[in-house]
């Protein structure tokens, strides 16, 4: 039994930057979150659950600007889709911050002055180079080839400003002790050695303010700077406890978070800039930080330059918010990196939901009404099979718990899906379809026996895979014919036999159909040996082609006639019969054209879906297998067999292309 008393949690994911629509890598942090607290509220903890929207910085304010409206008009906008995101996906937070939020931006303000009077802030110039997509600052020697940024490849601009500065590297040794001491704090270990290493290369103190560019929050003392964005976003996960206000009940209750899920490449700021202004305005470092890898989709990481983002939304319309939790944490192992492929993504819904452990429920369900008019009488454990059933349940719940707890979700999962498929198995052994004929003495009430275990079982399953697929364990429960899910805790399935005797099944749906398996596309990522000797034979097919030289010049009349413009993908699918053929429907701001492109081997129609690409809008239409195509999207290809299609973001449908 655990004590519920006094026990709070409070878990946050990043605040997402509104520059652009979430893929499912973002929906793979949330997802672990949510998963992470539904599990603690049923485990008895009061739980904080944060999340929000990164809304400041250059990136922002030029985006903006390149589509003539305001910085708030246009992350408001965003955000607004972020948050049906998340009520797509069923996640369960608390509250949603917003970085241009009045109340977050009086305790960026409040802090900030807090360090500057403590002497921790300065002010001096900066001159460096700047990663805007990143919002990261860097020094000559630490960029990459060409002047570009070494965590994300992209070119860096040189800035040369008056700034403040934060004194880091007062707080080298003090931040080296407290790892020390705290050894647990950076997971998983190699993200560990990693900052360590980092911090004893030596720390240099960090720019905490901007002037040329206004889209931030004011420097309290010194209005013409705004705070570095950065230092701006990480005090989220203390000004959503509204600690400045006169009720500081959330603030005294929550802080510190227990755990700050991040992806691999924003550890750093989590576990060294965050903790060092922590030291600097004494106050209590978080307990944990915690780096999940990236998702890839078709072994290489999603980009909107490599076109390969997949957009969550149509997947959820299309396999429901469980199916893609489901997916994300069963396959990954949280500090990997794992792939992405939409067959695979199918197969494993078929098999673990709509299968495992959809027909176990299905079977149950059908077999209580057909022998027993649907009621479930209690029955104690007699065979050996009842009893090895009952005792893996105890088990498989201990073992959860100890992997849940350690954050380990994808062997919480393993251990009850291995329940489930004992359970289905348990349906084999005793096969009830037999003692149903009632041949030998007893048959009956061994019947009952097996039916009361198969329920029993399912009333456990539905609370343990609740945190992960919370859509499918409510009906679970429901088709037992039991009530109040919702209060359900860890502490009601830790012992065999609380369902009650007298429970009436109440037949429903399927809770998980069953889905086509698409074809691959790619070849799979996973198999190592396969990729690598497709990698080495399309690099050295590179090398061995020849660039062509440049065409003969045209005049710009020429160029003129062309009608380029930037259209949007509003739907997209295969052509049937055809293996090469994708159809589009293509918002052009003027009108919706259709277009047949040749391209489904490089993508997934699903992948495409609000992308915005270039489009030769006047190519004379031509029919291809039945279907008219109006005009041409535009892409480019190697000699190495690669494609990309172009990829415009932040203009609007219709801009035309000069
Ligand atoms: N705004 C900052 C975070 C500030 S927190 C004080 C930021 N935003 S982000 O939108 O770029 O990324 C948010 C999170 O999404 C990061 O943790 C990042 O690792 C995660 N992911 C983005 N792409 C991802 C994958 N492909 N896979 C998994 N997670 C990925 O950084």
């Amino acid at each position: 039994m655990t004590d519920t008393a006094n026990k709070r949690f409070y878990i946050t994911t990043p605040i997402y930057y509104p520059s652009a629509k979430l893929h499912i890598g973002h929906t793979y942090c949330t997802t672990i979150a949510d998963t992470v607290a539904r599990f603690k509220r049923r485990a008895g903890y009061e739980v904080r659950f944060l999340t929000g929207s990164d809304e400041h910085g250059q990136k922002i304010q030029r985006a903006a600007e390149a589509m003539g409206i305001t910085p708030l008009e246009y992350t408001t906008k965003i955000v607004n889709g972020f948050k049906d995101l998340w009520k797509a996906l069923n996640i369960s937070n608390d509250d949603f911050i917003r970085t241009t939020e009045k109340r977050h931006e009086k305790v960026v303000q409040y802090l900030f002055q807090k360090a500057y009077d403590k002497g921790d802030i300065y002010k001096s110039k900066y001159k460096g180079w700047y990663c805007t997509p990143d919002e990261t600052f860097w020094t000559e020697q630490k960029l990459g080839p060409n002047h570009t940024c070494p965590d994300c490849g992209r070119p860096v601009e040189e800035v040369e400003e008056e700034s403040y500065f934060f004194k880091m590297n007062k707080y080298a040794d003090q931040w080296l002790k407290f790892i020390d001491e705290n050894p647990d704090f950076i997971q998983p270990e190699a993200r560990r050695n990693e900052m360590i290493q980092f911090v004893k290369q030596g720390l240099e103190d960090l720019c905490v303010s901007r002037t040329s560019f206004d889209w931030g929050i004011k420097v309290p003392f010194d209005p013409k700077h705004v705070v570095y964005v950065w230092f701006d976003a990480l005090v989220n996960y203390i000004s959503a406890l509204n600690p400045l206000e006169e009720d500081k009940s959330l603030f005294e209750k929550f802080w510190p978070a227990d755990i700050h899920l991040v992806g691999k490449e924003i550890v750093r700021f989590h576990s060294i800039i965050w903790p060092i202004m922590l030291m600097s305005l004494d106050l209590p470092i978080p307990k944990k930080v915690f780096g999940h890898g990236w998702l890839v989709v078709d072994g290489t990481k999603m980009s909107k330059s490599l076109g390969n983002v997949v957009d969550p939304i149509p997947l959820i319309d299309m396999y429901g918010s469980d199916a893609l939790r489901y997916y994300l944490l069963s396959e990954i192992h949280l500090g990997n990196d794992g792939n992405f492929t939409l067959p695979n993504f199918v197969q494993r819904v078929n098999s673990d939901l709509a299968n495992d452990l959809g027909n176990l429920l299905n079977r149950t369900v059908a077999m209580v009404e057909k022998y027993h008019g649907g009621v479930i009488t209690a029955m104690p454990s007699v065979s050996e099979f009842d009893k090895d059933l009952a005792s893996l349940a105890m088990q498989t719940v201990k073992e959860y718990e100890t992997y849940m707890e350690a954050f380990d979700l994808n062997r919480a999962l393993k251990t009850v899906w291995a329940f489930i498929s004992r359970t289905n198995k348990y349906i084999d052994e005793t096969m009830p379809w037999v003692l149903a004929k009632g041949a030998n003495e007893g048959d009956a009430e061994k019947l009952q026996t097996v039916m009361y275990h198969l329920a029993e079982a399912l009333r456990i399953i539905a609370v343990l895979v609740d945190p992960v697929i919370p859509t499918g364990a409510p009906k679970i429960w429901e088709q037992l014919g039991l009530a109040g899910f919702a209060d359900a805790k860890l502490d009601d399935v830790r012992q065999w036999g609380g369902l009650p005797s007298g429970t009436k099944v109440v037949k429903g749906d399927p809770i998980y159909p069953r889905f086509e398996v698409p074809e691959m596309i790619d070849a799979p990522a996973a198999d190592s040996a396969l990729s690598e000797a497709t990698a080495t034979s399309a690099a050295t097919e590179e090398t061995a082609q020849e660039i062509p030289p440049i065409k003969e010049n045209i005049e710009y009349d020429d160029f003129a006639k062309l009608d380029l413009r930037v259209a949007k993908v509003i739907s997209c699918e295969k052509v049937k019969k055809s293996k090469k053929l994708l159809k589009f429907v293509l918002d052009v701001g003027v009108a919706e054209r259709t277009v047949v492109s040749g391209i489904s081997q490089y993508y997934e129609p699903e992948s495409m879906i609000g992308k915005k690409v270039i489009y030769l809008a006047n190519l004379a239409p031509k029919k291809l297998m039945g279907i008219e195509s109006s005009g041409m999207i535009l892409s480019a290809s190697d000699f190495a067999d690669h494609l990309e299609v172009t990829n415009i973001e932040s203009l609007i449908p219709g801009s035309l292309v000069k």
